[in-house]
């Protein structure tokens, strides 16, 4: 009896004596963890939530809207600017379609909530992007800054394409634009 104790004791004692030695590595392990997510995190910024679960694919894929009735200054302006309710009424006033996310539009609306939309692409406010220079006047394609946000059937968390200096940089260079500081700093 007190042998069979003593044998379980002693097994205890080194399991906890195992775990004693090992307690530094898995300390060191949560630890790296916590600060590559971190480091994650902050690359990538916070989620950022949206009033609806907007369907980008619905409205231009299969209704054939183009981005600039909704993106009304892409064209023109450095904001390309995002739609709000008044443009969502000029079809959800009525209702539109089967779904449940439709109705909820329908029923927003009709209790005056203005739909405000918030921004997924973001740049600090010391530099100097306009839509109207790279858009009406390079002709670029909108998935070329912003991937397959067309084709999205509810709104991203996050930015599809991180666009940082490197990415302004990477095309200016092989396209034999501005590298000056202050051309997109001012
Ligand atoms: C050369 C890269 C580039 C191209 C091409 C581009 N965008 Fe953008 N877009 C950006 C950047 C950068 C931002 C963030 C701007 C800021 O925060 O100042 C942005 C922001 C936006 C926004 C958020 C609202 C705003 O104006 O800040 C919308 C909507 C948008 N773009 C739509 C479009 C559409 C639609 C097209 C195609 C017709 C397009 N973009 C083409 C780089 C681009
Ligand atoms: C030109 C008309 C039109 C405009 C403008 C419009 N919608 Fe829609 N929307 C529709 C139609 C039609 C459907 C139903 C399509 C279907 O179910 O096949 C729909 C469906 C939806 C759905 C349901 C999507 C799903 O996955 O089932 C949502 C959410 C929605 N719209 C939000 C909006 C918001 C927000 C705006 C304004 C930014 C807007 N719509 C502007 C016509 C429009
Ligand atoms: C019927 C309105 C509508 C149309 C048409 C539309 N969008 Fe949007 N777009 C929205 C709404 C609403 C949001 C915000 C919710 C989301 O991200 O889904 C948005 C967000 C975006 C964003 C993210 C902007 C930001 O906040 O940084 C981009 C980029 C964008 N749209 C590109 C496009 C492109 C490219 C097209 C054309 C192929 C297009 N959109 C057509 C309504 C529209
Ligand atoms: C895919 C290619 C591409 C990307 C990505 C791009 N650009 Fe450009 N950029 C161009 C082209 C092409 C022009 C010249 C347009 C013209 O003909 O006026 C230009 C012009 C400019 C100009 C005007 C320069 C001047 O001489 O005054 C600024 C400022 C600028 N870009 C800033 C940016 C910023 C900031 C970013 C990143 C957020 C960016 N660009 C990303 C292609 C690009
Ligand atoms: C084609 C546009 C462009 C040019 C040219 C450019 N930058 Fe930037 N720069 C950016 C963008 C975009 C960011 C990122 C802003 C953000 O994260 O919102 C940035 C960010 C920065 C930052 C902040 C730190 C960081 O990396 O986010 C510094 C500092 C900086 N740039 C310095 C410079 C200097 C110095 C030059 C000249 C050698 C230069 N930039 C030229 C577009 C440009």
């Amino acid at each position: 009896m007190s042998e069979k104790w003593s044998a379980i004791r002693g097994l205890r004692s080194g399991t906890s004596g195992a775990i004693r030695r090992s307690a530094p590595y898995i300390a060191l392990a949560v630890l790296l963890l916590v600060v590559v997510s971190l480091l994650l995190g902050v690359r990538r910024g916070p989620a950022v939530p949206q009033p609806v679960a907007f369907n980008h694919r619905k409205h231009t894929e299969d209704l054939g809207l183009n981005c600039e009735f909704c993106h009304v200054y892409v064209k023109k302006g450095a904001h390309a600017g995002l739609p709000g309710a008044e443009t969502c009424s000029v079809c959800h006033d009525s209702p539109q379609g089967t779904s449940e996310e439709a109705a909820r539009v329908t029923e927003l609306l009709s209790q005056g909530d203005p739909l405000r939309f918030n921004k997924l692409f973001r740049l600090a406010p010391h530099v100097f992007y306009t839509h109207r220079r790279h858009v009406a006047i390079a002709g670029l394609e909108c998935a070329t800054c912003h991937g397959a946000i067309a084709e999205t059937e509810r709104p991203p968390r996050r930015a599809l394409v991180q666009v940082d200096m490197d990415f302004c940089m990477d095309c200016h260079r092989e396209q034999q634009q501005t590298l000056e500081c202050n051309a997109c700093h001012r």
